[in-house]
């Protein structure tokens, strides 16, 4: 068993039990609709947290492996997996070394958590191990801003913002490490919103890329 006790962050997973009902209702529920739609098979979802995409994945969908670390996020998310529209699997573990088999899964999902992953590169390329050749990554993201000075700020505030965020990023260029990585870009959107009150409205990335067949 991996030891995970790095990913543990108690005060920021009991925060987001109630900051992720904030932002579904701002607009969180609709994206995450549009990153789940048409998916089939198999999936494997990285960092599920409380589980807030549960019910947004399509009947379609015949089992959902839910890797997540923080001990808090993952009993929570067992209590959404057992009202669930689709089977899920909860399973401990991290991005860095997935418990999972090569080729395993149809699809793969990651939703607000490539932000927060300490080393994106080494994600994604088990995101690519766990999926079978021709497999699809659906990714929603926040990321850093095009604008130069809004990015220089990100720059500047994400070192406090992780400490208290989980470990999140606000300046992570993410499509442009998908890419990077290998995956065929299919589908990007690009767009704005206010997740939450407090925070301003930032750039935001989803879509699908595929692993090559
Ligand atoms: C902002 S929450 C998002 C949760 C969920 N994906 C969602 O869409 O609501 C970030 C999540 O990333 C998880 N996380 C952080 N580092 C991780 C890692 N190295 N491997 C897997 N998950 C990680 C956290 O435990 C947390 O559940």
């Amino acid at each position: 068993m991996a030891d995970l006790s790095r990913y543990q962050h108690p005060r920021f997973a009991k925060a987001y039990a109630r900051i992720s009902l904030e932002s579904e209702a701002r607009g969180t529920a609709e994206h995450r609709d549009r990153a789940l739609a048409g998916l089939s098979g198999r999936v494997l979802e990285l960092g599920a947290g409380n589980g807030m995409n549960f019910s947004h994945y399509p009947d379609t969908v015949t089992e959902v492996v839910a890797v997540e670390p923080d001990d808090i996020l993952r009993a929570m998310a067992e209590e959404r997996a057992a009202r669930s529209p689709v089977p899920i699997r909860l399973v401990a573990g991290h991005a860095g070394a997935l418990p999972a088999e090569d080729g395993c899964a149809d699809a793969a999902v990651t939703s607000l958590v490539l932000c927060s992953v300490p080393d994106v590169p080494a994600a994604l390329g088990e995101l690519r191990r766990v999926l079978r050749p021709g497999g699809e990554l659906r990714f929603f993201e926040h990321v850093r801003s095009a604008s130069r000075w809004r990015g220089l700020l990100q720059d500047v505030v994400t070192p406090a913002w992780s400490l208290g965020g989980g470990g999140c990023h606000l300046n992570r260029d993410t499509a442009t490490a998908i890419e990077s990585a290998g995956f065929e870009v299919e589908e990007l959107d690009r767009f704005s919103y206010a997740p939450l009150r407090f925070v301003p409205a930032h750039a935001h990335v989803l879509g699908i890329a595929r692993k090559p067949a």
